[in-house]
Formats: structure tokens, C-alpha cells, sequence
């Protein structure tokens, strides 16, 4: 991971701009405004109108990843979740980890708070993950085995997809699915679902989702898809292959989900590949979804100015680039508030700094990145 120096704007947030009141950011003498080709407009957005309104004006959703403890305990959390978001996916809690305490039984009782919650609050409700290689429960890796991994797959997704039916505008069917580095032909991750059920353990999931809700938007959501490297042109290629080839047999996959965990560093994110890779998808007939944007800020400088510009202009370039592309459909932030933030325990800052990668400061006060998001939403092309 190279560390590249990030340019010193020069804008200074002052205290009021950062209390919501969004006055104009104050200039330091040694700067001219000069508006660079990948940078956040400066003209600050008045945080009087929710990310969700923005986005709604240009048929958009936007919105997060919540928790039931957060929403639940967290007032402040609570109501920006409220005011901003139109769409909202459980970071944790339609998770195999939590919904199956035993292989007979189930656990729904977080996942239904949350899917009451957004109802109460007429959202949209995501669902996160049906199959993925990570939080699996601890009896899984003992009980499965390749004669009762499908029918307890299908069993599953019958269950969990049937009890959201009507309730959910797109599930994660399957989740990080694609991994080169596991060195197969055909680019897929060696899980314990690839090892017990097959390759196919793909198509089976789609048909089964398709077949237990056949109004959720069936969506393949990945990671590493957005950088100008190896090993995001090898996911890229592998993804377009196994899609062309599901798609001619009728699977119903009906969008695909941009991670969009980016480095705040990296230079080479959002570049030709990833937008030639968007016009594909697109072409295909599939919608596009943001489904957890977050920028890790280990490799910024320590200063919060210069790294909440430097965040706040990835998320303008890297929105702006993706938002161009009216396939797209969702807009969703992996939390909204920096004391949340996954990033913080996977990808601390060896200043220990706290981090700041999402559009609310750990006071829950709208940072830069907020604005940037804002900003590219009034841009975005109505869809
Ligand atoms: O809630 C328990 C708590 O009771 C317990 O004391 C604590 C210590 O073990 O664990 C807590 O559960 C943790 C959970 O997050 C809630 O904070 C799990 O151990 C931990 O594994 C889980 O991490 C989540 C991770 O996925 C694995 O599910 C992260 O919060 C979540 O942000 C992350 O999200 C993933 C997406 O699903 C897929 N894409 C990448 C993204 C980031 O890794």
C-alpha cells in the first residue's frame, strides 16, 4: 500500500460550519479557490436538506447500514439515521452468525426490529448477506457437510427471504463470491459453500430468493471492484464471465452491488476499467447499487482537515463517476456516524487517530464527506 501526500486544500472547516449551520468554509490566506478537475465543489450545501430528499430528487435511495444496538440506544444516531436516510440494511443482524443460533432453529427477533423500524419510518429495507463465506455460525463449519449443505441453503433462503417477502427492496444474495487470489479457473472464492455444494451454489441461491420473494431486486454484491489493479481487473473479468453465462440461462440476477470500501489514499480508484465495467453491467440490463461506501483514512495525513477533505473528495469523484450511470438505483454509507465505523477495529490508524470515514463526525455533526455525497447527488442525472 503506497502512502501518497495528500494536497493541502487549505479549507479549514470552522467550528460553525461543523455544528450543521454549513456556513462557508473559511479560506486560509495562502490558498486561491481553484476548483481541480476531482475535487469536492467547495460551495458548502446547507444540511437543512437530508441526503434522502437529494437523492429522492433525482429518483434515487440513500441511505446506511445500521445496528438494532445503535438505532436503539443512540438517540442522536437514531434520528440522523431518521432525517437522512430512505433506505437502510442491517450491518450484522440477517447475518447466518445471528439469525441461526442452532442448524434447526432461527433468531429474527433483531431483524425484525429493524424491518419494523423501517417500515415505522417508510424506508427501504436491504437484506445482507444470504451467502458469504464470513460469520457463519459456530456449529457450521462441523455440521456441514456436502449432503446437507444445499437442502440447508435452500432451507434458509426459503425461511429467511420468505419472511421478508414484500418487505425488502433487494437482497445480497450472494456476498464477495469472486476472490483470484484462490487461484481457480474461474475466479471463485474457495468457500465452505463452493466446497459443499459446487460452483452452482450461485445459481441455486438466486432461484431459491427469486422463488421465495419474486419482488426483491436479486442483487450479487462485491468488494474490490473499483481500483485501476490486477486484482481489480481479474474480479471485474471474472464477474462479467460468470454473468454473461448465468444471465444466457435465465438466473435471475437483477443488480449487482458496489461495495465501494475505497482507501482513501489510492489514486487509482474509479478509473477507465471500473467505468467501462459499469457501461457493461449496464448493457447487461442490470441495475447498480452503492451498498457500503465508506473511505478508510489509515494512510491520510493526521491533520482532520487535510484527511476530511482528502475523504470528502474521493466520495464527490467516486459518486460522481458511478452516478453517471442512471442504472444506478441506491446510494448506501457502511454506517453513518465515524464512532461506528467497522474501519475503526479492521482498519485502525497506527496514530490511533479515530477515524473519519463516513458523513457524520463521532458527535454526529455532518463532516465534509457529507457535503461531498450531497453534493454529487444534486449533480447526479436524474434517473
Ligand atoms: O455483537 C457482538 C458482541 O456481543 C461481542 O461482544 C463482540 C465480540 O466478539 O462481537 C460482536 O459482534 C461483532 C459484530 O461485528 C458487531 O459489532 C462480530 O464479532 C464482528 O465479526 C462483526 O463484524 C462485522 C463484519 O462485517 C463481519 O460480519 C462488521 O461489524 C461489519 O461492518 C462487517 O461488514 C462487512 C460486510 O458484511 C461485507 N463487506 C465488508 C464489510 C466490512 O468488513
Amino acid at each position: 500500500m503506497t502512502t501518497r501526500g495528500v494536497t493541502r486544500r487549505g479549507f479549514i472547516w470552522s467550528a460553525a460550519a461543523a455544528a450543521g449551520s454549513c456556513a462557508l468554509p473559511v479560506l486560509d490566506s495562502s490558498t486561491s479557490l481553484r476548483l481541480r478537475q476531482n475535487e469536492a465543489p467547495q460551495n458548502s450545501r446547507s444540511t437543512n436538506v437530508p441526503l434522502k430528499d437529494r437523492a429522492a430528487r433525482r429518483g434515487l435511495l440513500c441511505g446506511s447500514a445500521v445496528t438494532q444496538t445503535h438505532l436503539s440506544h443512540d438517540s442522536a444516531f437514531q434520528a440522523a439515521v431518521a432525517a437522512q436516510c430512505n433506505i437502510m440494511v442491517p450491518e450484522v443482524e440477517l447475518k447466518w452468525e445471528r439469525l441461526r443460533p442452532t442448524p434447526d432453529t432461527y433468531n429474527f427477533s433483531s431483524a425484525d426490529w429493524l424491518s419494523n423500524y423501517a417500515q415505522h419510518h417508510h424506508m427501504k429495507f436491504r437484506g445482507h448477506a444470504l451467502v458469504w463465506h464470513e460469520e457463519l455460525p459456530s456449529w457450521f463449519a462441523s455440521y456441514v457437510n456436502p449432503q446437507n449443505a444445499k437442502p440447508l441453503l435452500l432451507d434458509h433462503i426459503a425461511t429467511v427471504v420468505g419472511r421478508y417477502a414484500g418487505k425488502i427492496h433487494s437482497w445480497d444474495v450472494v456476498n464477495e463470491v469472486i476472490w483470484p487470489p484462490d487461484k481457480r479457473s474461474d475466479g471463485l472464492r474457495d468457500s465452505p459453500w463452493l466446497r459443499n455444494i459446487g460452483a452452482d451454489h450461485i445459481e441455486i441461491a438466486f432461484r431459491a430468493a427469486a422463488k421465495a420473494d419474486p419482488l426483491a431486486l436479486l442483487t450479487w454484491n462485491e468488494n474490490w471492484l473499483e481500483e485501476e489493479s490486477s486484482l481489480g481487473d481479474a474480479k471485474r473479468t471474472f464477474l462479467l464471465q460468470h454473468l454473461k453465462e448465468l444471465l444466457s440461462r435465465g438466473v435471475p440476477i437483477q443488480a449487482i452491488g458496489l461495495e465501494s470500501h475505497l482507501i482513501g489514499d489510492h489514486k487509482n480508484i474509479a478509473g477507465p476499467h471500473f467505468k467501462e465495467f459499469l457501461s457493461q453491467i449496464s448493457d447487461m440490463g442490470l441495475k447498480i447499487l452503492v451498498t457500503e461506501m465508506d473511505i478508510r483514512d489509515f494512510n491520510l495525513p493526521n491533520d482532520i482537515a487535510t484527511r476530511d477533505q482528502a475523504i470528502a473528495d474521493l466520495y464527490y469523484r467516486y459518486l460522481t463517476t458511478v452516478l453517471e450511470h442512471k442504472t444506478v438505483v441506491a446510494v448506501l454509507t457502511w454506517g453513518m456516524s465515524n464512532k461506528y465505523s467497522w474501519t475503526a477495529t479492521f482498519n485502525p490508524r497506527a496514530d490511533h487517530a479515530p477515524v473519519r470515514p463516513l458523513p457524520y463526525d463521532a458527535d454526529m455533526n455532518p463532516s465534509p464527506a457529507w457535503n461531498a455525497i450531497a453534493q454529487a447527488l444534486d449533480n447526479a442525472p436524474p434517473r
